[in-house]
């Protein structure tokens, strides 16, 4: 059964009524990492797993977000103050909510049932595909039209501000504007983007170390501080400069003495990284797969050894993968500390690839690796219910 008859079925279930379903899928990054929160340039790309939200009208103003697959529910009441987090998964929903009506939105009452089908903790944005699924339904259920870039806003504050995570704008972006067969490059300063096709000769080959050490919150918050202070040190020099998208890579060598030596690694992996970006997009539009490769190489390598946020699992992944034929490029993807690599490979060696990599992988850990070939996705949507389609 797919998700959406799941989520459909069961909320008849649960409340009687045929319900609206709303998709929003998880994503992951091609290359570009944690460049989203520098104002600088990320590829990422949605793929064909979803987060589901049923919903449908309560004749109060209340907000109830239940799922079937934990035994926590999140309530808000609408009319009264914002709600305090609870700390369980319905605070992506529940944020999301208060983020909306913070905005001078006002939320209709609604039971909403959420089933996720993006696998948590393997760096593939479950968190973004529940809370862009939510502020779909909310919106669409409330009459509200909030355009696409806006509502990823509002999500990307929703873990912000609610959930504590101090991410940047990728995840949720990609989540509202990810197209089949197309990786999305973005501008994650102005938010302009382009789409640029995926040939139909690769396959995008992810790799779950299916590892997540408890470290990845707090080291992600850390990393963005330490950008923030590479900033103002680098600003005693460069006045004009706003974020680590501002500076190039000669004006970082110039002023290094103004950073530690972690700061400026730092900033190294940053700068660089964007400039990765760019010349990606257009080694993929020349056809030239072989350099997209070498760019997630060299993405790989930064991400270990200047910006720190790579671990051994992640690593041998990368290393196991680079040994089989059919490879163009590997590296680790998400905000790393566990989680998967993602693999550019052509599509003919994908299955070999995928079997190859999971058997080395378990000879050496132990782990019995998940490995997902796929091709980008469309992203988030109101799909039709049986019903609907009559
Ligand atoms: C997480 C965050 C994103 C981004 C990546 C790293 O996925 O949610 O905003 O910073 O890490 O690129």
């Amino acid at each position: 059964m797919t998700g959406q008859k799941i989520i459909a079925e069961r909320f008849r279930a649960k409340f009687g009524v045929n319900p609206h379903v709303y998709r929003a899928p998880g994503r992951v990054n091609l290359i570009g990492e944690h460049t989203d929160y520098n104002d600088g340039f990320v590829m990422p790309a949605a793929i064909g797993f979803y987060c589901w939200v049923a919903a449908g009208p309560r004749q109060d103003r209340k907000l109830v977000v239940s799922s079937e697959e934990f035994p926590e529910h999140g309530e808000m009441e609408l009319s009264s103050r914002l709600p305090q987090p609870s700390h369980t998964w319905s605070d992506y929903s529940v944020g999301v909510a208060a983020q909306l009506e913070k905005a001078g939105f006002r939320l209709s009452g609604a039971n909403l049932l959420v089933h996720g089908e993006v696998p948590i903790g393997a760096g593939l944005s479950s968190s973004a595909s529940i809370e862009v699924a939510t502020a779909l339904a909310l919106a669409e259920e409330s009459g509200l039209s909030i355009d696409r870039p806006h509502l990823a806003r509002i999500c990307q504050q929703a873990e912000n501000e609610f959930v504590g995570m101090r991410c940047g704008i990728m995840d949720q972006f990609i989540s509202l504007h990810g197209r089949a067969n197309h990786a999305l490059m973005l501008d994650c300063r102005s938010l302009k983007f382009e789409l640029v096709p995926i040939p139909e000769s690769v396959r995008l080959v992810i790799c779950n170390t299916g590892v997540k050490h408890t470290l990845a919150g707090g080291e992600y918050n850390r990393r963005r501080e330490e950008c923030e202070e590479a900033v103002r040190s680098l600003a005693k020099a460069l006045p004009n400069i706003r974020a680590l998208r501002d500076v190039s890579r000669e004006q970082l060598e110039e002023h290094r003495r103004l950073l530690s030596e972690v700061l400026y690694k730092r900033a190294k992996h940053i700068v660089t990284e964007n400039e990765r970006v760019l010349n990606s997009v257009k080694a993929l539009r020349a056809g030239d797969l072989h350099r997209f490769g070498e760019y997630m190489a060299e993405s790989h390598v930064s991400l270990r050894d200047l910006f720190e946020v790579s671990c051994a699992e992640l690593d041998l992944m990368v290393e196991l993968a680079n040994r089989q034929p059919g490879v163009y490029g590997a590296r680790m993807t998400g905000g790393g500390f566990g989680g998967a690599t993602i693999n550019l490979v052509d599509a003919e060696h994908a299955t070999a690839f995928a079997e190859t990599v999971a058997k080395g992988y378990q000879k050496e850990t132990g782990i019995a690796a998940a490995v997902y070939i796929c091709m980008p996705a469309d992203g988030a949507s109101l799909v039709e219910t049986p019903e609907m389609a009559g």
